[in-house]
Formats: structure tokens, C-alpha cells, sequence
């Protein structure tokens, strides 16, 4: 298949991109994913290099899957074995990883906008891979092309995303791409994580679990993301599984065909029960597959974008 024209060389995040051009990722992915496994060659000779300055296991190998897929040569840096250590800034390291020969650059960072600021400052293609509590595109992407995998188009569908809103990138990923693919969106969880002003946006705000999780035809759980947090936002993790951990009981609220998502890692009896994560409703498992595939048509479109 020939790699369709393509005119952002960067992806910042899911905010900026049109519903035509989700579905040519989309799509892109589709016939990637039938041939998974087999070797394309749209990447030869290009080098990507993988800088990731926070901890990941899904998204760096994903995009080292999807490069070496593409036949790219792949370079993965972390934080602690780069002189980032020893006081380069990000803005040097970005540099000399350019004056090295990089075609692109997929960086993980925890600041919100630390994508959008080395694009002003190098010419290759930067691909985010999650910045902070701003975005993580790829994720959202491959979101949106697992649940369309699942229950179909997403128009009209409710998608129910359930945990730590305030501090997710997935979450305001997700609620661009679901949004923009004409899904509606419910934010649930307690108010001091997911709080009314979310409302703003165009997503429904709940602190109702029963009613969140009945009219859903999707529901997407989310970790308590500790690392963003300076304070306390529930009275212990035991209060927060209490009241809004997805368990057998619970899960009867949901449609019987309704899908359950997590974009990883999952903390086992905090936000989701073994049972659940590991039941027939569970696509958790065919995210983490199709992410690669969702990769592989990233890489290709910025790498090879015609024009900016
Ligand atoms: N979903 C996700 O970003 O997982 P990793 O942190 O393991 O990459």
C-alpha cells in the first residue's frame, strides 16, 4: 500500500488533527495490522530514535516494534543512561540527536508541551509519546481504532472513561479523538479528580458509578497516576476501590456487550479487578497488538510527510 499524502510532520496530539485525518491514520493502520509481523520496507534507511525521559514499557517497545517493522533503524535513549544526567538540556540533546542523523524523534517527557517545544526547535518530525498531563496521541489513536475493532463506528456511542481525569493525558486524548469521531464522552469518578469544570470541554462530568456505567457502551479505566501528584486527592487507595473500582458486582450495571479498555498499566484490584481485566469483554490485551499496528502508520506519515 502506498503511504497517503501526509502534510504534518509532527504529532503533537489528537487536538489538532481533523476527523479526516484520524481516519487516514486510522485506515493507514487497518492494513498494517492485517499484515503484522511481516516486514515493510517504507522506513528503509531511515534511523528513529526513541527518547524517553519517563518510565514505559507499552509505547517505547510499540514504537520500536512498529519502526523495525517499517525496516527503520531504532535508537532508544533513557533519561538515566543520556548526559541529560550530567546537565544537557533537552534542547541540546534534541540537537545533537538530530546532528546524528535522526529521521525522527519519538520522545516521552513529563512535562505538557515538551513536544510541541522541541518541534520549534528541530527540523525532524517529533512524535509524542505522552508529555506530562497534556497529551499521548498514539495511545488515543489506538483507542479510537480498538473500539471501532469492537463495537463499530463511534458515532453515537457512549464511551464512559472512569478514574484519575485531572492527571490523564489518555483521558484528554481520548475525549479529542472520541469527541471528533462523534462519540459522546462521561468523565466519572470522585470530584476532587474528575471536577465539573471538565464540563467545559463537552464531556458529561459524573460521580455516579451506577449511572456512568449503565449507559456505556464502552468504558475505558484509568490508574490513579501518583507520579503527578503532589497531594492526597481521596482519603487512601482502599476508600478509592471502594467507591469506584470496576468489580464483579459492579460490571453488572454495564450492557452486556459493553467493552472494557485500559490503556496500561493496570494496578489489579485498585481501578479494575483481575476477572474484569482478564474477561471476554476485555479488549485490554488487543490495544496493546493494535498499537503497533496504529505506530507503524505514525511513523510512516510523519516521517514521510510531504510539506508542514
Ligand atoms: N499506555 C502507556 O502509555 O503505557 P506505558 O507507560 O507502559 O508506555
Amino acid at each position: 500500500m502506498e503511504i497517503p499524502t501526509w502534510k504534518k510532520k509532527n504529532l503533537i496530539g489528537v487536538q489538532s488533527l481533523s476527523q479526516s485525518e484520524i481516519r487516514k491514520i486510522l485506515k493507514l493502520a487497518k492494513f498494517f495490522k492485517k499484515s503484522l509481523g511481516t516486514k515493510h520496507n517504507h522506513l528503509k534507511g531511515k534511523r528513529i530514535v526513541n527518547l524517553f525521559m519517563e518510565p514505559s514499557t507499552r509505547t517505547r517497545i510499540a514504537f520500536e516494534v512498529a519502526a523495525k517493522s517499517l525496516q527503520a533503524d531504532v535508537i532508544s535513549i533513557a533519561e538515566k543512561s543520556s548526559s541529560l544526567t550530567k546537565g544537557e538540556t533537552l534542547r541540546d540533546t534534541a540537537l545533537n540527536i538530530q546532528a546524528l542523523g535522526a529521521d525522527a524523534i519519538v520522545l516521552r517527557h513529563s512535562s505538557p508541551g515538551a513536544s510541541l517545544f522541541l518541534s520549534r526547535i528541530v527540523d525532524v518530525p517529533i512524535i509524542n509519546a505522552g508529555d506530562g498531563a497534556h497529551e499521548h496521541p498514539s495511545q488515543a489513536l489506538l483507542d479510537l481504532f480498538t473500539l471501532e475493532e469492537s463495537i463499530g463506528s463511534l458515532e453515537g456511542k457512549k464511551v464512559t472513561i472512569l478514574g484519575d481525569i485531572l492527571f490523564s493525558r489518555v483521558a484528554r486524548s481520548n475525549f479529542w479523538g472520541l469527541s471528533k469521531m462523534g462519540a459522546e464522552i462521561t468523565f466519572a469518578g470522585p470530584s476532587t479528580l474528575v471536577p465539573k469544570s471538565f464540563e467545559s470541554m463537552g464531556a458529561k462530568v459524573s460521580h455516579d458509578l451506577k449511572d456512568s456505567l449503565s449507559e456505556a457502551d464502552a468504558v475505558m479505566l484509568l490508574r490513579i497516576q501518583h507520579e503527578r501528584q503532589s497531594s492526597s486527592h481521596f482519603p487512601s487507595l482502599a476508600e478509592y476501590t471502594r467507591i469506584f473500582g470496576l468489580n464483579k458486582s459492579r460490571a453488572k450495571w454495564l450492557k452486556k456487550d459493553a467493552v472494557i479498555l485500559h490503556p496500561g498499566p493496570i494496578n489489579r484490584g485498585i481501578e479494575i479487578d483481575s476477572e474484569l481485566a482478564d474477561s471476554d469483554n476485555s479488549v485490554i490485551l488487543n490495544q496493546v497488538t493494535n498499537g503497533v499496528a496504529v505506530r507503524m502508520a505514525i511513523l510512516s506519515l510523519c516521517t514521510l510527510s510531504r510539506i508542514e
